[in-house]
């Protein structure tokens, strides 16, 4: 694998809310790649160097020019500092790789890891700390039977692209189906979905009960009792699970049928001095009057003669014609997605943290032919654990969903694309621009 600092995931950055940091990022990867790429995709032309890479800290509300603009690629021998401020609310943010046409293959190389932010505020609340926090970073991998990674490829030799990539392996933290003991105790789990294209629907067996604090963005205003968990490319959440009922058990995560990662609770009681307060942290909605503008933009997928995906498109339009999208610093806006396609996207835009107001149904095929957007339901209110502040939202298929975004932070050109590996590396991302106020 390819890696940062050593190990997949890379190594976590702990930091601190307001405290700067400066990173160095220092490509040493071989010239060649291991992984196939794709030279029809635009930005991986046959005379673009194989192996490039740019680092973006996902969540981040970080300038521009560190952002690691996907054409900002750099090749081995060569560096770059980039400065994160570091000043927003506590999270889990993630960082991996970002490069135009390539960034699939790289983050499934390894190319990712954690930076988390806390604060004052959040170490008041003694939620579960130490030992007892606990991340994991779940993504599938396919290998082949010499035990090397192998990424899957087209019919085609000159267009290896698929439209996604599905492992056999459930990796946690890395590892197959590692476990972990556990006292009968509250423990907090911070989880990353950093599969390239995979969703996850959580839960845990034996009826142990997941209580969510977090999503993408830091905490919820209060705690939410989760049976199943969905969770998107790009999406995090922070769990929380009292082991204390399930003493001598072993518990497994799991996705469905697949099992990711197994607990085995240790049968003697242990003091567990740690809270799940009722409240967390304010997260006061935006009113949608507030939005100076409001943005339709589609989902689409192009199909070929004999109904293959040729890629997704935002908006119709790929990730070289000129910026559409040019909000005003500290100006809020709502951006509705017009999912045209029978996929979900996790849609993900950098620099901003947003909310997620409805997801309504509406009839596609009149869409497509007239360009009415008729709706066939009544607006859907996000799920409870939706409500905090995110910064990748679930699109689902024939779905308008709405979000309102506080463009904050800083001016400048920035990226929104959709989560799935697969589709961003072929046309499903867009820049955008924040105008100076
Ligand atoms: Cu996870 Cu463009 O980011
Ligand atoms: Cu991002
Ligand atoms: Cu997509």
């Amino acid at each position: 694998m390819w890696s940062y600092g050593g190990s997949v995931p890379g190594l976590t950055f702990e930091t601190r809310n307001g405290q700067g940091v400066l990173v160095e990022w220092v490509n040493e990867l071989p010239s060649s790649h291991f992984l196939p790429i794709d030279h029809s995709l635009h930005g991986a032309e046959k005379d673009k160097p194989e192996v490039r890479g740019v680092v973006h800290l996902h969540g981040g509300k970080t300038p521009p020019e560190s952002d690691g603009y996907p054409e900002d690629w750099y090749v081995s021998g060569h560096s770059r500092t980039y400065y994160y401020p570091n000043r927003q609310d506590p999270a889990l943010l993630w960082y991996h790789d970002h490069a135009m046409g390539i960034n699939r293959l790289n983050i499934y190389a390894g190319l990712l890891g954690l930076w988390v932010i806390r604060d004052s505020v959040e170490d008041a609340l003694h939620l579960p700390q130490g030992k007892y926090e606990i991340p994991l970073v779940l993504m599938d991998r396919d290998l082949r039977p010499d035990g090397q990674l192998s990424y899957p490829v087209s019919a085609d030799p000159d267009r290896p692209w698929v439209p996604e990539a599905f492992g056999e392996a459930h990796l946690v933290n890395g590892k197959l189906f590692p476990y972990l003991d556990v006292e009968p105790r509250k423990y907090r789990f911070r989880i990353l979905n950093g599969a390239n294209g995979r969703f996850y629907w959580l839960s845990i067996s034996e009826g142990a009960e997941m209580v969510q604090i977090g999503s993408d963005q830091g905490l919820l205003q209060a705690p939410v009792a989760v049976k199943h968990l969905h969770l998107a490319p790009g999406e995090r959440a922070d769990l929380i699970v009292d082991f204390a009922p399930h003493r001598g058990q072993q518990l497994t995560l799991q996705s469905e049928a697949l099992e990711l990662v197994q607990f085995r609770v240790a049968a003697t009681p242990t003091p567990d001095p740690s809270l799940l307060p009722a409240t967390l942290r304010p997260v006061p909605r935006i009113p949608e009057s507030r939005a100076v503008k409001t943005r339709r933009l589609t989902l689409d997928e192009q199909m070929n003669m004999v109904a293959e995906s040729m890629g997704m498109l935002l908006n119709k339009t790929p990730w070289h014609m000129p910026i559409t999208e040019k909000p005003v610093l500290n100006s809020t806006e709502i951006w509705e997605f017009v999912n045209l396609t029978d996929d979900v996207h996790p849609i993900h835009l950098h620099l901003v943290r947003f909310q997620v107001l409805d997801r309504r149904r509406f009839d596609a095929f009149e869409f497509m032919t007239t360009g009415n957007l008729r709706y066939v339901g009544p607006p859907l209110a996000p799920d409870a654990n939706e409500l905090g502040w995110k910064d990748t939202v679930r699109v689902n298929p024939k779905t308008v969903t709405r979000i309102i975004v506080p463009f904050a932070g800083f001016a400048g050109r920035y990226v929104w694309h959709c989560h799935i590996l697969e589709h961003e590396d072929n046309e499903m991302m867009r820049p955008y621009e924040i105008l100076p106020a």
